[in-house]
C-alpha cells in the first residue's frame, strides 16, 4: 500500500470573513488531494478555523457579542465558500472543540512534566496585532519588525516553551531534508533566521489581559498562546476526525501548505514541537506567495479586498480555481485583476479548451450520427500518433512530476499546450472538407476518434484543478466517467472514448464581454494624475488576445449592389464558412481575392452593412482608403489557424 497523503492547510482565524488568500491555499490544497485520490492514494485532506486569540477576542467585542457566538456565526461562511468552490476537505477543525482543547491540554502537560516548559518574568516589546513580544534588537524605531504597528512595552510572568534547545536538531534536519522547506528560496529565509540564537517561546498569556484561549493545565490564571494551541490542530484532528482515526497511520503529514508570512511559526515553532514531543516532523512545508490586487496590497483600509463569494457568483468555481492556479508560480506572489481574470476566462477556457469540445462534439454529431467512431489503422498519419503521444505524456509524465513539486501553473501550462494541440490537429485534419469526400470517411473517422480521444485525457487532467467542467466534458463526450474512483491507479489506456455517445451542451465557458466593472469596492484616488496619452491608450496582452484572429481562404466574391466599395465574400475560416463584408472593393475587384488566404477577426459580432450581414471582418491596411489586404503570399495555411 503506498503511503497516505495528509494535506493540510493553515487554519483561518475568524476574525473576519475569508477573502481570496484563504481560497488559494484551500483551492491548492484540494487539488492535490484530488489528483491523490485519482491516483489510488488514502487522502486524508484538513483545513479549519482558528478561533481563539486576541485578534477574535476583539472582533468579537467590536461585534458586541461573546466570542463563541461570534465564531459560530462566522464558521458558514467558511464552510459555504468551501463547498461552493468544491473543496472536498475530509476534516474541518474548529480549535473551540473539546476534543482539540483535550489534547492541546494533554501536550502542555507532557512538556510541563518533561521540564521543557517553566515559567519566568520576561520583559520584552509586545506587539498586541501579531500576539507577540519583540526583543530591543528586532524592534525598529518603537514599531513591530513584522507589521510596523507601534509596540509597547510589557513585563510579564509568563510560562515558556525550551525552543532554544532544539535549535541545532533543527539545523540537522534542515540540512538532511532539503525538501522540508520547499520553495529553496523560504528554505533559504529559515537557515538565515536561525543563523541567529534562537529564543524560548512564550506560550501563555495571563488571563488578566486575554481571557479567550485554552486554560493551561497547570495554572489556572493562564490561557495559551494561540499559535501554541493553532498548531496541535494538524495532529489533534488524527485523534478523532478521519473516518478512521489513526495518528500512526496518518502521520506525518505529507505536506502543510502556508503562506509566507507563517513560515517561521510552522519551521520553527512546530518542528521544534514536535521535537519535544517527539513526535516525527512533517514531510514538507510549502509556503506559498501573496496576492496583490491591481497591483496594491490587499487590505481592509484600502478597500480593495476580493470577495471570492462575488467572484464565484459571476464566472464560476472552475475559473476562478483555474486562474488562481495557472497566473502565478505557486511560491511566487502575484495579482489579482478582472482584467486577467477575464482574459483567461476568454482565451484558454472559452477559445481553448470549450471551443476544442464543441467543435468535436459538433463534428462527431454532424458526421458520425453521434457516435465517437474506430480509428483506422489504415488512415493513421504522424499527426495522430504525435497527439497521442503528447497526451500521454502528459497524463503519465508531466502531470506527476510537476505536481509532486507543486507546480500548478506548469502543470495547467502543459495540459494547455495539449488543448493547443488539439485545436490544431483539427484545424490541419479539417475534418468538414473530409467530410464532403466519402473516400476520406476512414481518414475521417480516425481524426474524430484521434480528438474524442484527446478530450477524454484532457477531462482527466483537468478534473483536480476544474472538477465541474471535467464532469461536464465527460458528459458531453458520453464518458461514463465517474472521478470519485481511482481512475488514475493504473496507467490509462489510449482508446476508450470509442463508441460512446457524444451530447451536444452548453458552452463550457461562455465568453465574458469586459464591461468596465471596477474591481470590488476599490476606492477612487481623490485626484487621479492624468495619464500621459500614449500610456493611456495602450492595452495589455490579455485585451490583445480577446481578438481572435484566424486564417482564412477566399471561397466566393461578389460586389454588394449600389456600392463602389463593399465586397461580399464567402470565406472557409477552417471550422465553418462565414459571409463577410468588407470595404475593399475601391481596391480590390472579386476576382483579384477569390482564393486567397487572408485574415480575418472571427470574434466580431455580425453587423449589417448596405442591408447585408457581415460575420466578421478582414484585415487591411490603410486608414480612409485601403491600400492592401493582409494576405499569405508564399506559404500554405489551413483555414483556421490562429493568427496571434
Ligand atoms: N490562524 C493563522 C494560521 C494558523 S495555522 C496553524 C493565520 N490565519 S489567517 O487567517 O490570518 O491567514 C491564513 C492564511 O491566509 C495564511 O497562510 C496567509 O498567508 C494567507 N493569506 C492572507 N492574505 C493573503 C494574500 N493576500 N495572498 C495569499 N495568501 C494570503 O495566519
Amino acid at each position: 500500500m503506498p503511503e497516505p497523503f495528509y494535506i493540510t492547510t493553515p487554519i483561518y482565524y475568524v476574525n473576519d470573513v475569508p477573502h481570496i488568500g484563504h481560497a488559494y491555499t484551500t483551492v491548492a490544497a484540494d487539488v492535490l488531494a484530488r489528483w491523490h485520490r485519482l491516483l489510488g492514494q488514502e487522502v486524508f485532506f484538513l483545513t479549519g478555523l482558528d478561533e481563539h486569540g486576541q485578534k477574535v477576542q476583539q472582533a468579537a467585542a467590536k461585534a458586541g457579542i461573546a466570542p463563541q457566538e461570534h465564531c459560530d456565526r462566522l464558521t458558514p461562511q467558511f464552510q459555504t465558500l468551501w463547498q461552493k468552490l468544491d473543496v472536498s476537505n475530509d476534516g474541518f477543525i474548529r480549535t473551540t472543540d473539546a476534543r482539540h482543547q483535550a489534547v492541546v491540554q494533554r501536550f502542555l502537560r507532557q512538556l510541563h512534566d518533561a521540564g521543557l516548559i517553566y515559567r519566568a518574568e520576561y520583559t520584552g516589546w509586545y506587539c498586541t496585532f501579531d500576539e507577540r513580544f519583540w526583543t530591543e534588537k528586532d524592534v525598529d524605531a518603537g514599531r513591530c519588525p513584522d507589521c510596523h504597528r507601534p509596540v509597547e512595552q510589557l513585563s510579564e510572568i509568563n510560562y515558556f516553551f525550551r525552543m532554544s534547545r532544539f535549535q541545532q536538531r533543527l539545523l540537522d534536519h534542515l540540512d538532511a531534508n532539503p525538501a522540508f522547506i520547499r520553495p529553496e528560496s523560504r528554505r533559504n529565509e529559515v537557515l538565515g533566521f536561525l543563523q541567529k540564537p534562537l529564543e524560548d517561546l512564550s506560550i501563555s498569556r495571563p488571563k488578566s489581559r486575554l481571557s479567550w484561549g485554552i486554560e493551561l493545565p497547570f495554572d489556572t490564571d493562564y490561557v495559551t498562546y494561540v499559535w501554541f494551541d493553532a498548531l496541535v490542530n494538524y495532529v489533534s484532528a488524527l485523534e478523532y476526525l478521519p473516518a478512521q482515526p489513526s495518528i500512526d497511520r496518518l502521520w506525518p503529514a505529507t505536506v502543510h501548505l502556508v503562506g509566507k508570512d507563517i513560515l517561521t511559526t510552522h519551521a520553527v515553532y512546530w518542528t521544534t514541537m514536535l521535537m519535544a514531543m517527539e513526535i516525527p516532523l512533517p514531510r514538507t512545508i510549502f509556503a506559498h506567495g501573496w496576492w496583490t490586487v491591481d497591483g496594491e496590497k490587499m487590505s481592509k483600509s484600502r478597500g480593495n479586498v476580493i470577495d471570492p463569494y462575488a467572484v464565484v457568483d459571476q464566472f464560476g468555481a472552475d475559473a476562478f480555481r483555474y486562474f488562481m492556479l495557472r497566473e502565478i508560480p505557486f511560491g511566487q506572489d502575484g495579482d489579482f485583476s478582472r482584467e486577467s481574470l477575464i482574459g483567461r476566462i476568454n482565451a484558454d477556457l472559452a477559445n481553448g479548451l470549450g471551443n476544442l469540445l464543441s467543435r468535436t462534439v459538433t463534428l462527431i454529431q454532424r458526421c458520425c450520427q453521434g457516435m465517437v467512431p474506430a480509428p483506422d489503422p489504415s488512415a493513421m498519419t504522424e499527426l495522430d500518433t504525435g497527439l497521442q503521444a503528447a497526451a500521454e505524456a502528459l497524463i503519465h509524465t508531466t502531470m506527476p512530476q510537476h505536481l509532486r513539486r507543486m507546480e500548478f501553473n506548469r502543470t495547467l501550462e502543459a495540459t494547455w499546450g495539449l488543448v493547443q494541440l488539439g485545436n490544431q490537429y483539427i484545424d490541419k485534419t479539417a475534418p468538414w472538407v473530409l467530410a464532403k469526400d466519402p473516400a476520406a470517411t476512414p481518414r475521417l473517422r480516425t481524426v474524430l476518434f484521434h480528438a474524442a480521444e484527446t478530450l477524454r485525457f484532457l477531462c482527466l487532467a483537468a478534473y483536480p484543478f476544474m472538477p465541474q467542467t471535467a464532469e461536464e466534458m465527460a458528459r458531453q463526450l458520453g464518458l461514463g466517467l465517474d472521478f470519485s474512483q481511482a481512475l488514475l491507479k493504473a496507467p490509462i489506456v489510449w482508446g476508450g472514448a470509442s463508441g460512446a455517445t457524444v451530447v451536444k451542451g452548453k458552452a463550457l465557458f461562455p465568453r465574458v464581454e469586459a464591461v468596465a466593472t471596477p474591481s470590488p469596492a476599490k476606492p477612487q484616488p481623490e485626484a487621479a494624475a492624468p495619464l500621459a496619452q500614449d500610456e493611456d491608450s495602450r492595452i495589455g496582452i490579455q485585451d490583445f488576445q480577446k481578438v481572435e484572429l484566424k486564417v482564412a481562404k477566399v471561397l466566393t466574391a461578389e460586389r454588394v449592389p449600389k456600392s463602389n466599395k463593399l465586397l461580399k465574400l464567402q470565406v472557409d475560416i477552417g471550422s465553418e464558412q462565414r459571409q463577410i463584408v468588407a470595404g475593399i472593393g475601391k481596391k480590390y475587384g472579386p476576382e483579384d481575392v477569390v482564393g486567397k488566404t487572408i485574415v480575418v477577426v472571427a470574434n466580431l459580432k455580425p453587423a449589417k452593412l448596405m442591408g447585408v450581414e457581415s460575420q466578421g471582418m478582414v484585415l487591411a491596411a490603410g486608414d480612409a482608403e485601403v491600400q492592401g489586404l493582409v494576405t499569405f503570399e508564399d506559404q500554405e495555411l489551413e483555414p483556421g489557424t490562429r493568427v496571434k
